[in-house]
């Protein structure tokens, strides 16, 4: 029997873009997918460390996979991702049967490293930020989960340096694939019967930027709303400080870009944000806000919010909450503070305890679901079209599908009905974080 792989991925949806890309990798040797852990010749985790957390998920992990390797000195193991970045050639010290480290810009060396390297030594460890790699992106084949839905990379890094954030460091400056490039892509998965595409970069807003030569974010949705065959183009994530006027008008006048615009704001009070080196206040989030709004008013808005970052006094709290209540988010993604190492919020005083950190993030869930639900509530009784994604993991008989706010719609499936079928459903019930009804 051929050789099996297993990759878990922890973290972000770049992450999970780069897993297909590792799969990819790992089937042109020949291996195929592993139905569990227990069953692979080669197991890789491609890791995230974007809060402790997820990095001690990771380490957590490796514990269970040593024990498979006492049993099973073959396999082979590997780190890839954000860890592997950061934490390079310590990792290998530290826990021994890793058998490679490869940064995120080494996806690409991954067949060699397999095939070849690890045949004459023991360990190997690649970190280097090799830019230049972004530029041949294509050139790696994914193995894509879905045949309808794709993720496509748009670039890599970020530039930004918000005081709290590991990704700069870990993902490096940012780079960005030509719009040709990109566009060439796009036009593959039309051509291989994809209907949704979703484009990836940390701060989207901020594409095409090192070019220098006037391309930006606008240009490239421009460029992609005409791409025959694709029904719709999502994106992730926005900067509200490089998300311009001219952009919003782009995505507004595109009918293929869905309705849906992930914002994070990060905290409701301008001394945070100015110590987070947001670079923007909330009152111009809130003018971009009600003109993206006004643009497009069907438009769902979610966002990202830090609680118990270095500082935050109660009245800065308070802050936050009143900006949930006036901005009426679709939903909130809420990460209680967590020190990185080396990034300078983890080097201020005034560290928030864990306590007040915890009931702060509560409070801020609790104003946030009740907005949630009021607004899917309102729902209630209208149309949407939708791409049916597949079966729910509860039920076999209960489809759900997709609006173009990325709402999720639940409804009893139809005799004869596939994954990727357009379809227009009637929302009969909005809950919290779904929604539930019938295709008409
Ligand atoms: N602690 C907590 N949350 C963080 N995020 C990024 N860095 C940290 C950190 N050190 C959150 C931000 C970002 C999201 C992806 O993760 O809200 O938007
Ligand atoms: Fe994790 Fe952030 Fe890296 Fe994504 S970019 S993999 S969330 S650390």
């Amino acid at each position: 029997m051929g050789k099996q792989y297993y990759t878990v991925t922890y973290g972000c949806q770049m992450n999970e873009s780069d897993t297909e890309r590792i799969n990819g990798q790992l089937a042109e040797l020949g291996y195929t997918e592993a139905p569990s852990m227990e069953e692979a010749d080669i197991v890789i985790l491609n890791t995230c460390s974007i809060r402790q957390n997820a990095e001690e998920k990771v380490y957590g992990k490796i514990g269970e996979i040593k024990r498979m390797k006492e049993k099973n000195p073959d396999l082979l193991v590997g780190i890839m991702g954000c860890m592997a970045q950061e934490n390079k050639g310590k990792l290998i010290s530290r826990m021994p049967i890793i058998d490679f480290v490869l940064g995120p810009y080494h996806i690409h060396d991954l067949k060699d490293v397999v095939t070849e390297e690890l045949q004459e030594r023991q360990h190997v460890v690649r970190t280097q930020m090799n830019p230049e790699r972004v530029k041949d992106y294509s050139e790696l084949r994914a193995a894509r989960k879905s045949h309808i839905f794709a993720w496509v990379p748009i670039m890599q890094g970020c530039n930004k340096f918000c005081t709290y954030c590991i990704v700069p460091y870990v993902r490096g400056r940012q780079t960005s694939r030509t719009v040709e490039d990109i566009v060439r892509e796009v036009r593959g998965l039309a051509a291989e019967g994809y209907k949704e595409i979703t484009l990836l970069g940390q701060n989207v807003n901020s594409y095409g930027l090192d070019f220098r030569d006037g391309t930006d974010f606008g240009t490239l949705i421009r460029a992609l709303d005409k791409v025959d065959g694709i029904e719709r183009v999502r994106y992730m994530t926005s900067h509200p400080r490089d998300m311009t006027f001219d952009m919003v008008d782009a995505m507004a006048d595109s009918p293929k870009v869905a309705r849906q615009m992930h914002l994070p704001v990060q905290h409701g009070d301008n001394e945070m944000l100015r110590r987070m080196n947001r670079g923007y206040t909330i009152e111009h989030f809130m003018e971009l806000l009600a003109y993206v709004r006004k643009r497009m008013p069907d438009i769902t808005v979610t966002t990202d919010l830090i609680t118990g970052f270095p500082g935050e006094t109660e009245d800065m709290h308070q802050a936050t909450l009143r900006l949930l209540r006036e901005a009426q988010f679709d939903s909130a993604y809420t990460f209680i503070y967590s020190p990185r190492q080396g990034t300078p919020a983890a080097r201020m005083e005034d560290q928030i305890d864990d306590a007040v950190k915890h009931r702060r993030l509560q409070e801020l869930m609790d104003v946030q679901n009740e907005i949630s639900l009021a607004k899917n509530r309102a729902m209630e009784g209208k149309v949407y079209p939708i791409i049916v994604e597949g079966a729910t993991k509860q039920d076999d008989n209960n489809w759900y599908g997709r609006t173009s706010g990325n709402k999720m719609i639940i409804f009893p499936k139809e005799e004869g009905l596939a994954v990727g079928d357009l379809r227009n459903a009637l929302v009969e019930q909005g809950q919290t974080w779904v929604l539930k009804g019938k295709l008409v």
